[in-house]
This record gives C-alpha cells, sequence and structure tokens, in this order.
C-alpha cells in the first residue's frame, strides 16, 4: 500500500519567486503529460503565475495544444464578470497563448448554480474519464483556510460523491461552483501558492494538521506541494526577546 508521501514545502521570499517556480513546475509537468489536464485556481494570487506562463521563457516550454484547461471553483456569475476566475484567467493567460478553444473546460458561472454544476460535472467525466484524475490542480489558500470553494462549515466540504458541486458562502453572499475533495485528492499532483502576511495564520494551522479545508488536501496518490513565500511562512522565532 503506497503510503501517502509527506507534502513538500517550499518557501521563497516572494510572489514574484513562488510565482516563478510554479510556472518551471507547471511546464515540465505539462511537458511529462500528454494530454496535460491542468485545474486553474481563482483568486489574485495565480494572477502573476498566469502571466508568466503566457510570456517567455515558459510559454514556449508548454505543448499547449495536448493542454486542458479546467478550473478548481467558479464564482456564480457571467464570464466577462471581474469577479470571474475564468475572467481572470482569459486576461493574464487564456488570450495569450495558443491553446484550443474545445480545450478550455470553463464553468458557466452564468448558468444557474445546481445547472451548472451539473453541467461542470459531465463536462469533467468526457474530459477526464471516470477516474477524474487531474495532472495538476492549482489552489490557494484563504485566510480562513478554504481552499477552492471549500469553505469550513459548508456542506460541500462533506460531498464524497459528486465530482464538483454547488456551495452558498454566507460571508461574501456568493453562490460559487467547486471541485469536491474527492477530486482534488484524486489528483497526480495538487500545487497551492500562498503569498501575504494575512494567510502566514491559516497556513500555520494547516500544516499543523488542522482539518481546515485545505488541510483536506492530501493526494494519496499525488504529490502534495506548498509553495509560499515568506510573509505568508515567517521563520519561526525563537521565543527570545
Ligand atoms: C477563489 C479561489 C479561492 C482563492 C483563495 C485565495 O475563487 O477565490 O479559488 O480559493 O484561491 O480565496 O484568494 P487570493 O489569492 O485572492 O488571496
Amino acid at each position: 500500500m503506497k503510503t501517502m508521501s509527506q507534502p513538500e514545502i517550499v518557501v521563497l521570499p516572494d510572489l514574484e519567486t513562488i510565482s516563478r517556480a510554479a510556472a518551471g513546475r507547471v511546464a515540465a509537468l505539462a511537458q511529462a503529460c500528454d494530454p496535460f489536464t491542468v485545474a486553474l485556481s481563482g483568486g489574485s494570487t495565480p494572477r502573476r503565475l498566469y502571466e508568466l506562463l503566457a510570456a517567455s521563457p515558459f510559454r514556449e516550454r508548454i505543448p499547449w495544444a495536448q493542454t486542458h484547461v479546467f478550473w478548481g471553483d467558479e464564482r456564480c456569475v457571467p464570464p466577462d464578470h471581474p469577479d470571474s476566475n475564468y475572467h481572470l484567467a482569459r486576461q493574464a493567460l487564456l488570450d495569450r497563448v495558443p491553446l484550443l478553444a474545445r480545450n478550455v473546460h470553463r464553468i458557466l458561472g452564468e448558468l444557474e448554480p445546481e445547472q451548472a454544476a451539473a453541467a461542470y460535472r459531465a463536462e469533467l467525466l468526457t474530459a477526464l474519464g471516470d477516474d477524474r484524475r487531474f495532472d495538476l490542480v492549482l489552489l490557494g489558500l484563504g485566510d480562513d483556510g478554504h481552499t477552492a470553494s471549500l469553505f469550513p462549515g459548508t456542506a460541500a466540504l462533506q460531498e464524497r460523491t459528486l465530482a464538483a458541486a454547488v456551495v452558498y458562502v454566507e460571508r461574501l453572499a456568493s453562490w460559487r461552483i467547486t471541485l469536491t475533495l474527492p477530486t482534488l485528492n484524486a489528483a497526480r499532483h495538487v500545487l497551492f501558492l500562498v503569498s501575504g502576511a494575512n494567510k502566514a495564520p491559516a497556513l500555520v494551522r494547516v500544516l499543523a494538521g488542522e482539518p481546515l479545508p485545505a488541510g483536506l488536501v492530501r493526494p494519496p496518490q499525488g504529490q502534495l506541494t506548498w509553495l509560499v513565500d515568506r510573509a505568508a511562512h515567517p521563520p519561526k522565532t525563537s521565543g527570545r526577546p
């Protein structure tokens, strides 16, 4: 029985250096997988990574024709809405690289939430097959320990059958579609990108093994990597004044 590999934790100086390190890993995985299936994360942290992937030298290293792009989650808004994760990726990456349109598997945020989730589940089944295994899932960390749109206390966090689910985030008054833990944990590689001092308290708790949503992402047959900057993972003080 393969034991769960230990998470790899890489601490680098800042957002630029973790983004460059992530770009190198994305490119290496893309070259090793044909087809290459990747679920993009949302929020603001990955913007720099996406910009790097769309520019030299990374742009030339990635076999875009065999790359399939998905999302780890999406806000239930139209694709041109400023809150849309697709909108972020389109501006920073999709419009700048030769991906095939049929290989961009957008979550249809403009639909009613249940319809959007059902459509995405069908897309995942068609594109990934029964094993629903992504080659790479990119994830961020919320300051409350959420990841994708798996927020603490939400029913979606308990979903063990459906590959993607609807979630209503009370504190944000926001409907979301999110990949569920079974899908995240089926991935061959999971790469968290975490930047900023506001993430440090949640990151400490997650890495200490607390069952916050991000801490439940432990792919048993996959490699888990945390790329974090110094602000999110400050050196342990010796306790001396
Ligand atoms: C989203 C993301 C979410 C994000 C974290 C961190 O749709 O918002 O999927 O999980 O990764 O909230 O967001 P920032 O990168 O903006 O800090």
